[in-house]
């Protein structure tokens, strides 16, 4: 099953207390936007095999189980649900490759800095931008995962229905040291009009952004419902420029 929010609304997105009482009463897994056979090809072309990762809000996701199938060594899950971190533990207690923790995305000082050579985030950033104190909630997350990444090299990728506008503000600043490559990939099971026109060759093809870290004008969402996937690499400070947007054809 997959799932997808086009728009906040009043619920926290970001407690325990909306996602616990979700778990509770859901049975099984569910991935939310997409499944890790789409996001293989950027996943494996960006993060190597022998990394340590983090998945940031896991929630019941099969994601991680996946990747380890995929050959992935080293995964560490957290969800700020006890009720999804406790059944998820159980269910892979027999899978050496999976840890799972209970954790707040907003503070994670169980882990030393430079612990992970990749972070992933599939929808929970954007659960956080749907909660009370989003830009705060916001900085205070990317602010850990980019010291849990200080090593450079290290990747988070972020995976969002939010387009540059409303992401770009968050990850862009030069204090994270991180070079952003922006693809773009229709929501499963989307069929494009017979009549449409490829806009690119791939969905592996990068997006161009503008300087200021924007979509250009022509650029054609043949999806309106589509997903993001943000690759931000730590670079080091020599590699760094002056803008706030690392265009990624720089
Ligand atoms: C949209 S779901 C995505 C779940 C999973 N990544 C997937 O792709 O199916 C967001 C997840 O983030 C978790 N979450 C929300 N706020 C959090 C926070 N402050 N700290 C840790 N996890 C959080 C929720 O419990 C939920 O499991």
């Amino acid at each position: 099953m997959f799932r997808d929010v086009s728009s906040c609304n009043t619920y926290n997105y970001g407690e325990a207390v909306y996602w616990d009482a979700r778990y509770i009463q859901e049975d099984g897994s569910c991935d939310w936007y997409q499944r890790y056979s789409a996001l293989r090809p950027f996943v494996r072309n960006f993060i190597p095999l022998s990394s340590r990762i983090l998945m940031v809000g896991c929630g019941n996701s099969v994601m991680s189980e996946d990747m380890v199938k995929d050959g992935y060594e080293d995964i560490v899950n957290i969800d700020i649900s006890s009720i999804a971190i406790d059944m998820m533990s159980r269910k892979y207690e027999h899978i050496p490759q999976l840890k799972y923790l209970q954790m707040n995305v907003r503070d994670m000082s169980l882990f030393p800095d430079e612990s992970f050579d990749g972070v992933i985030d599939k929808g929970t950033l954007d659960s956080l931008m749907c909660g009370t104190d989003a830009p705060i909630s916001a900085a205070q997350m990317l602010a850990e995962v980019c010291r849990l990444l200080l090593k450079p090299g290290g990747t988070y990728i972020l995976i969002t229905y939010g387009d540059p506008t409303v992401r770009m503000p968050h990850i862009s600043r030069p204090v994270f040291n991180w070079k952003i490559t922006l693809y773009n990939i229709p929501r499963p099971g989307f069929q494009k009009p017979e009549s449409s026109t490829p806009s690119r060759k791939s969905y592996l093809e990068p997006i161009a952004l503008t300087e200021k870290g924007l979509l250009s004008a022509d650029f054609v969402l043949e999806d309106p419902d589509s997903h993001y996937i943000y690759v931000c690499k730590k670079i080091n400070d020599t590699e760094i420029d002056n803008n706030t947007c690392i265009p990624i054809n720089s």
